[in-house]
């Protein structure tokens, strides 16, 4: 493989950290898995437009190809080599009254993890066979959940085109092709391996071999994010007991995309701020403030409808769980306090 080119205007940290420099150093290195800096870039040489443009293919990734991840890492969690990782589930160290009880901005509340099996390779990496072991261990292990959290799985092999679509409209199910995960080798044997399961209600659900090998998910209507933080801790907790899961004292939970490592936690709501939406600047202004993410409602690298906005934490890595949250909830309530005073 040639140094890629990248276009004058490649905004991606893959752009910014692959020099030829680093790319002559790591191009001939491969993980035991046989993962290749090729293979770690792919995603963001097919798709210039990338934020970040790489994806590990199993743990060791992380550090074979260090040269280039280590600066990705840094840049996007502010995290250095020399800083350490702490994990802090404890719902009680969480201040989150529902900042929003008459229910005027907040649409819904979701929290989730993304966890991947301890000695296995991630999923850019995995064979067709581990993955249909990975489903076939998570999914034993989901059926021992109980109370609230007792539900069934689905497996989208066999799943109608119109359950499949009204999962995704409902925001309970992921996406079908996307073009970044594509890239990444995330969608091979698609749909083989992949499913959802969900309680009852829909307010607790797990993604199987997307773009991790388990994303955890509690979500409900309405603002109170403690409520759906204490639900996410329950059903990590019941099921770490039966999967064991791939974890680094450096980075936290091992993740395939780089921005997920650490607490592997999204912490977001849907929340209407169509007062706001006409000033992105001072919108700007307190995201960045609090460290937040502003994305359309259906899903990354989508539009926001109707001043409907998805809000998250970005950082996930060197903060705890409950600061991640945290973070999302401080920023939440400067955003509604601005919209109360545009309105
Ligand atoms: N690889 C994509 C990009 O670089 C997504 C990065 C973050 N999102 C994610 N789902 N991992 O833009």
């Amino acid at each position: 493989m040639n140094y890629p080119q990248f276009p004058k205007d490649c905004k991606s940290l893959l752009c910014k950290y692959l020099t030829p420099e680093v790319f002559e150093a790591l191009k001939d290195k491969r993980t035991s898995n046989g993962f290749t800096l090729e293979q770690a870039i792919n995603s963001g040489v097919q798709n210039i437009d990338s934020g970040i443009g790489v994806y590990a293919g199993d743990k060791e990734s992380y550090t074979v190809f260090a040269p280039l991840f280590d600066p990705i890492i840094e840049e996007y969690h502010g995290f250095t080599k020399e800083d350490s990782h702490k994990s802090n589930l404890n719902p009680d160290d969480l201040n989150a009254p529902n900042p929003d009880p008459e229910g005027e901005f907040i649409l819904s509340t979701r929290i989730r993890v993304g966890r991947n099996m301890d000695n296995m390779p991630l999923g850019p990496a995995i064979t067709k066979r581990q993955r249909d072991e990975v489903e076939a261990r998570v999914v034993q292990g989901l059926k021992m959940l109980e109370g609230e959290l007792a539900g069934n799985y689905y497996p989208l092999l066999g799943m109608s085109k119109e359950v499949q679509e009204s999962l995704i409209k409902d925001h309970f199910l992921f996406k079908e092709g996307d073009r970044f995960l594509d890239a990444a080798g995330l969608n091979r044997d698609w749909p083989a391996g992949r499913g959802i399961y969900h309680n009852n209600d829909k307010t607790f659900l797990v993604w199987v071999n997307e773009e991790d090998q388990l994303r955890i998910i509690s979500m409900q209507q309405g603002g109170d994010i403690k409520e759906v933080f204490t639900r996410l801790v329950n059903a990590i907790k019941s099921i770490e007991t039966k999967v064991p899961f791939s974890y680094s004292y450096h980075l936290g939970y091992i993740t395939s995309c780089p921005t997920n490592l650490g607490t592997a936690m999204r912490a977001s709501v849907h929340i209407a701020l169509p007062n706001l939406a006409k000033d992105m600047d001072a919108f700007e202004a307190i995201t960045d403030k609090y460290h937040l993410q502003i994305r359309g409602i259906h899903g990354e690298h989508s539009e926001s409808e109707g001043g409907v906005y998805d809000i998250s934490n970005r950082r996930r890595l060197g903060i705890t769980e409950v600061e991640a949250v945290q973070d999302m909830y401080d920023g939440v309530v400067a955003l509604i306090e601005a919209e109360k005073a545009l309105r």
